[in-house]
Order: C-alpha cells, then sequence, then structure tokens
C-alpha cells in the first residue's frame, strides 16, 4: 500500500482514539518527533536530580534527607521508564545518552538554575513538579502507547513530589520570619523558570501543530501554561506567599487570571546552553557517564556470555 493511503490511514486511527504500538506502520515523521521529546523528557529527569541532589547531605533533618533521597530516586526512576519507551522506536539508550552529553540535544531549561538555599527543594517539588505534573497527564493520554504508560506510573509519583512540596514550602511561609524570607525569595526565583518548561508561545513554537494533529500533545504550551498558572496562585494565597509578577489579574470574563510575558530572551538563551548552570551540569553528567563505562561494558560482556552459554546448552 503506498505511503500516501498509510499515512491517511494512520491518521484515521488517531483520529479515532487509537493508541498506536512500536510495531505498527508509523510515518517515519511520528517517529522521529516521539524519539525527540521522549528522549528529551528523560535526559530531563535525570539531570533533574541534580538541583536537587545538590541538597541531600545538607537537609536540614534526618526525616528531611530521607524525603529528598526519596524524591531524587524516583527521578532516576523516572528517566530510566521513559528511556525504555523512547528505546520502543528503534533508537538504543546510548544514542539518546550521548545526543545530549556530547551533542546538542536538550533537556528542561529549569534544570540550568542553582538551588541556593534549602526553601528551592521545597519550590521545586511544589512549581517544578507541579508544572511537570500538568503536562504529564496530558501526556498520559498522548497516542504513542508506551508514552502514555510510562506516564501513568510517573503521574502518580510526580504528584506526590507537587504536594509534598507545597507541604514543605507552606511550612516555611507559615514558619520563623527568616523561612518565610527564604520561601517568598525561592518562589521569586523560580516562578518564571517554571513558566518556561511549558515552552514558547504556541506562535513560536516549530513543533505544535504536528503534535497536536497526532495527538503526541492534546494541549498546547499556552493552554498548560494557562492552566499550571490559575491553580498555583490560589496555592500560593493559601498560604501567604506572592508571586512575583506585578500584571497577574483575575479576568472575570475568562475566568483565568492574566499573567506577565515570560522573560523570553533568557529562556531562549537557557535553551542554547548559556544558562547558569547548563555547563555544570553537562560536565557533571559526561563525568558519571565516563566513571560508569566500566560498568555498563562488565554487564554487556555478561549478557554476551550467557546469551552465548544459553545458545550452546541449546
Ligand atoms: N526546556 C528546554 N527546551 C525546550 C523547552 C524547555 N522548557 N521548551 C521548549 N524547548 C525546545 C523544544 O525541545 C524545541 O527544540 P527542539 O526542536 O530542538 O527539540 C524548541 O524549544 C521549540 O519548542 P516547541 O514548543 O516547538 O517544542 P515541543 O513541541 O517539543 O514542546 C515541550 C516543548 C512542552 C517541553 C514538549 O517537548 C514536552 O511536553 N515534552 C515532554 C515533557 C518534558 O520534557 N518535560 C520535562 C519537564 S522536567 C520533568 O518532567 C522532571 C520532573 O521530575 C520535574
Amino acid at each position: 500500500m503506498d505511503t500516501e493511503k498509510r499515512a491517511e490511514e494512520f491518521q484515521q486511527r488517531i483520529d479515532a482514539g487509537e493508541k498506536i504500538e512500536p510495531k505498527d506502520w508509523m510515518p517515519e515523521r511520528y517517529r522521529k518527533q516521539l524519539i525527540r521529546m521522549m528522549s528529551q523528557h528523560a535526559h530531563s529527569e535525570v539531570v533533574g536530580m541534580l538541583p536537587e541532589g545538590n541538597w541531600i547531605e545538607r537537609a536540614p533533618s534526618l526525616k528531611r534527607k530521607l524525603v529528598l533521597l526519596a524524591k531524587v530516586q524516583d527521578e532516576a526512576g523516572h528517566g530510566l521508564y521513559i528511556y525504555s519507551a523512547a528505546e520502543t522506536l528503534g533508537i538504543s539508550r546510548k544514542e539518546m545518552v550521548e545526543q545530549y552529553i556530547y551533542g546538542d540535544a536538550k533537556y528542561s531549561s529549569i534544570f540550568n538554575y542553582p538551588t541556593l538555599t534549602y526553601a528551592d527543594i521545597c519550590a521545586i517539588g511544589w512549581l517544578v513538579d507541579g508544572a511537570a505534573i500538568v503536562n504529564q497527564t496530558m501526556l498520559a493520554r498522548s497516542s504513542y502507547g508506551p508514552y502514555s504508560r510510562s506516564m501513568v506510573r510517573i503521574c502518580k509519583e510526580e504528584s506526590f513530589h507537587k504536594k509534598q512540596g507545597y507541604e514543605m514550602i507552606a511550612r516555611m511561609a507559615n514558619g520563623t520570619e527568616e523561612q518565610q524570607k527564604m520561601a517568598q525569595d525561592s518562589v521569586n526565583r523560580w516562578w518564571w523558570p517554571s513558566l518556561m518548561m511549558f515552552g514558547p508561545h504556541d506562535s513560536d513554537s516549530p513543533n505544535s501543530a504536528e503534535l497536536i494533529k497526532w495527538q503526541v500533545k492534546l494541549k498546547t504550551n499556552d493552554e498548560l501554561r494557562q492552566h499550571f498558572v490559575d491553580r498555583t496562585v490560589m496555592e500560593a494565597k493559601a498560604i501567604g506567599l506572592e508571586i512575583p509578577d506585578p500584571d497577574l489579574k483575575y479576568n472575570e470574563e475568562t475566568g483565568h487570571w492574566d499573567f506577565g510575558e515570560l522573560p523570553w530572551d533568557e529562556f531562549w538563551n537557557v535553551i542554547k546552553g548559556n544558562g547558569i548552570m547548563n555547563k555544570e551540569r553537562i560536565k557533571t553528567r559526561k563525568k558519571a557517564y565516563e566513571d560508569g563505562a566500566w560498568v555498563r561494558e562488565a554487564a554487556t560482556e555478561c549478557a554476551r556470555k550467557k546469551k552465548l552459554g544459553e545458545e550452546k546448552a541449546s
């Protein structure tokens, strides 16, 4: 059957809300888009361990240390989960990982900001995981089967992270004067970078139209960002924290919160690799990847020998 006919049939399956599975026919462009998006999502989860990992040794109590350790481990698991889902598209883990460590593949801009105080760990849980959960609950309905299914488990853990972060920052916002200041300072530094997680405006998003057509994305960048702002403004108010946006105003007509323009120069600068921590993050990941090469080689050799043994025995 010619490609055009297949592409037509493929679109009919998407429009009928069917899941596309690894062995199904799919346009090459659909495959490429998914590899790009899923691998960058997985990179984000793994690099995302670094800013939080920075505070494991300095958490204010054993309990907070345990909570943070568990969260960082969850993020590692999310990364491996999504890499495995991406491998079903015919790309190896090695290729994906080396695309960002040695190449220019992206990971979420948010992780190129430094975690300066422990309040940042609370703000990350509340705002960054909060933004991620808005995006990922949408992706749990994405047309590609393995991606949507990987999101189901990740969303459960991510929403727990968000609630945990909100509880922690609420405690600080209602704590000593010093803690209140730390919490507000952290929200001031993490608010706009959290909004950037949803990507550029729809009008500046070269990938969105295609991803919406193929129901990889079911909502646009701006729709998800608005949903995040609407819910988070109310959460901030509930614990007496200010959102650092003088243009924030409830719009009776639309029922949404209008907000100011994001610092787009900063956004494009960070995703071009010029953020405060970009170089540091890649340097750390590169060292871990190269120091761990012997483990990968040993595991691969073990698997090869085991397979050889099984073939001889059969
Ligand atoms: N950080 C880095 N790059 C970004 C970005 C961001 N916040 N927003 C957009 N970009 C990049 C895109 O990757 C694209 O570049 P590319 O074509 O070279 O890949 C370019 O900017 C234009 O953006 P588009 O809107 O056209 O790109 P997309 O349609 O892919 O939308 C996205 C961007 C909303 C991030 C989308 O890719 C997406 O939903 N990805 C899956 C979710 C994801 O990656 N989340 C990471 C959050 S971190 C996380 O979940 C960890 C948790 O533990 C907190």
